[in-house]
């Protein structure tokens, strides 16, 4: 069950077993995330960070982790100052990489992109988003996020809610959450439906998954409200784009028949679809969120570049 010198293209790639282990390991580097313990599992390593699409919080957060366990980075953060700009191709530079580094964080606008570099690599690929694909990295920190409020995955009702047609963190989320018994509703404009291949393939898992197009209906029900950002960059008509843009807002006023302990989550960035009203309500675990990025992908990170089970 070690997940020493694997790749990691899509959360597919992972058990149920060895994802329980990442999170019950993530759990153990939130002091070191906070800067209060040290560690030293990636000490002497070199991660490369490969971002060929703009990135905040996952480029940061794995630098952060990196670092918090005494590990390097190497990072490309703007493909325009690579030589990709005089035509490198994306193999050719994923093979420098594996002479310059231990392990390979890859973000790309290409789905497919992971899985090509984890062919070329003979060092570990952990895919941080490709196009419209997966985002296996954030899943793990999105089923963090739950379980350490409900303290478990099964059993709860998760609507996701917003851009399900090109949003990557929700075409992970899905199969994790069906993997663990929860059950899925699918809210949000009609445009930006689930495409039927990840339907077909939650069909096929036996997930429990239902549409309900009234979002109040939905947020009723709801243990997680889980929001995403309209994928903008991924329309192929500008025209498409601008039908949808804009059809949805959370704010106080719709989540006031929600169940008190429902918490509301967003991969971030958000850009409108989460009034920052709120914030200050209970509800809001995005931030939280985005703080267990740092654990979680320590843990994967000690688990793929030093073995045992995630940096024990
Ligand atoms: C997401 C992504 O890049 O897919 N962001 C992230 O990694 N936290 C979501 C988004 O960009 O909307």
């Amino acid at each position: 069950m070690s997940l020493r010198g694997r790749d990691l293209v899509s959360i597919r790639d992972l058990s149920r077993e060895e994802i329980t282990a990442v999170l019950d390991a993530a759990r153990r580097m939130i002091p070191l995330a906070e800067g209060r313990k040290s560690g030293a599992q990636l000490r002497g390593r070199i991660v490369a960070m490969a971002f060929f699409e703009p990135s905040t919080r996952t480029r940061l957060s794995f630098e952060s982790a990196v670092q918090r366990l005494g590990g390097s980075c190497i990072t490309i953060a703007d493909a325009g100052a690579t030589s990709i700009r005089k035509g490198e191709s994306l193999y050719d530079t994923i093979r420098m990489l594996t002479s310059y580094a231990d392990a390979i964080v890859l973000r790309h606008p290409k789905e497919g992109a992971a899985r090509l570099a984890a062919r070329a690599s003979d060092r570990p690929v952990i895919n941080a988003g490709d196009g419209a694909g997966q985002h296996p990295t954030q899943t793990l920190l999105d089923l963090a996020t739950i379980r350490e409020r409900f303290g478990t995955l099964s059993g709860l009702r998760v609507v996701l809610f917003g851009d399900l047609k090109f949003g990557r963190t929700v075409h992970s989320l899905a199969y994790a959450l069906a993997l663990f018994g929860s059950e899925l509703i699918l809210s949000g404009p009609e445009g930006l439906r689930l495409p039927a291949e990840h339907r077909a393939e939650l069909a096929q898992q036996g997930a429990k998954v239902r549409e309900e197009p009234d979002a109040a209906a939905a947020i009723r029900e709801a243990d997680v409200l889980y929001v995403t950002r309209i994928q903008k960059e991924r329309f192929p008509d500008e025209a498409e784009y601008r039908r949808v843009a804009g059809t949805y807002r959370i704010d106080a006023k719709s989540l006031e028949g929600a169940k008190k302990e429902m918490i509301v989550m967003h991969p971030l960035p958000r850009v409108g679809e989460i009034a920052p009203e709120v914030d200050a309500t209970p509800h809001a675990a995005y931030f939280r969120q985005s703080f267990l990025a740092v654990p979680v992908r320590m843990a994967l990170l000690a688990a793929i570049l030093a073995g045992g089970r995630g940096g024990d």
